[in-house]
């Protein structure tokens, strides 16, 4: 599981997220950026902050810490922004935490991650299949002159489709990506090696101590994945089946 922690004050909203997530200082004595459950597509996108946040940190990607944190009543009760109060309210109990980067600025190309780190972040991105890493949406940092990947929530999109469907892994086994508009495509070095490196490192054994990171209760039950073990179950499943299919979806495997 991931380390457990309690907000203690909300300091500000994130006006420049889509998912409005904001600033708290919690528990530990640390500042995060909270991403919250009650915003947009709810839970899944935090599944996918942490499966794939995690995933990454394990290809040596530099990922900002995450952490359970749990929002209590009293912190909505004194918020007097109208929007954001309803959003505190609809994310009591527990949300994810992202270790906050002080000084941090969006890549704008001007400081590039060496060749071999940015193949690896183009690999992750693909083999996730997270379109959201482009230069109208980077979602990299740049902070002590260092790339750190963040933003995961909108990749592994297959678990959407589990409430109506029920968890089928051969289409995102197989799923082409389309890496022209991603905004390392021209610094990522060589593809086949980074290809190697990852699939050396995502052994079955990490991949499931990676979804086992993701607390129960953001597992949803879908139709034929009862509980949240066979939700992990099937999250292993989808991503194994796609390392095994690396021939469909990247060029260089
Ligand atoms: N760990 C962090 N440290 C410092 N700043 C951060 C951190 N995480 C996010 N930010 C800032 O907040 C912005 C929004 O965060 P993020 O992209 O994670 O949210 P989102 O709501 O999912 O955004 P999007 O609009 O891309 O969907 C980032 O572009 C960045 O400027
Ligand atoms: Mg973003």
């Amino acid at each position: 599981m991931l380390p457990h922690i309690t907000a203690t004050r909300f300091v500000t909203p994130l006006r420049e997220g889509g998912s409005l997530p904001g600033i708290v200082e919690a528990s530990d004595c640390g500042t995060y950026v909270i991403k919250f459950r009650g915003a947009g597509q709810g839970l899944k996108v935090l599944v996918a902050e942490v499966i794939v946040g995690e995933v990454a940190r394990r290809l040596g990607i530099r990922v900002p810490t995450m952490a359970v944190i749990d929002l209590p009543a009293a912190i909505a009760r004194y918020e007097a922004d109208e929007e954001v109060q309803d959003l505190l309210n609809a994310s009591l109990g527990r949300n994810l935490a992202v270790d906050f980067l002080p000084g941090s600025f969006g890549y704008d190309g001007s400081r590039t991650p060496p060749a071999d780190e940015a193949a690896d972040i183009v690999w992750l991105d693909a083999f996730t299949a997270n379109v959201d890493r482009t230069w109208a949406n980077p979602n990299l940092l740049v902070w002590h002159r260092e790339a750190w990947a963040i933003d995961h929530g909108a990749a592994i999109w297959f678990h959407h489709s589990w409430p109506s469907r029920g968890a089928d892994s051969s289409r995102f086994a197989v799923q082409p990506f389309d890496t022209s508009e991603h905004v390392l495509k021209d610094v990522a070095g060589d593809l086949a090696a980074a290809h190697r490196r990852a699939s050396a490192a995502l052994t079955p054994a990490v991949l499931t101590e990676v979804v086992a990171l993701v607390p129960d209760e953001w597992l949803e039950p879908a139709p034929g994945l009862d509980t949240p073990e066979a939700v992990r179950t099937a999250y292993v499943e989808h991503l194994s089946r796609r390392l095994e299919n690396a021939s469909a979806w990247w060029e260089a495997a």
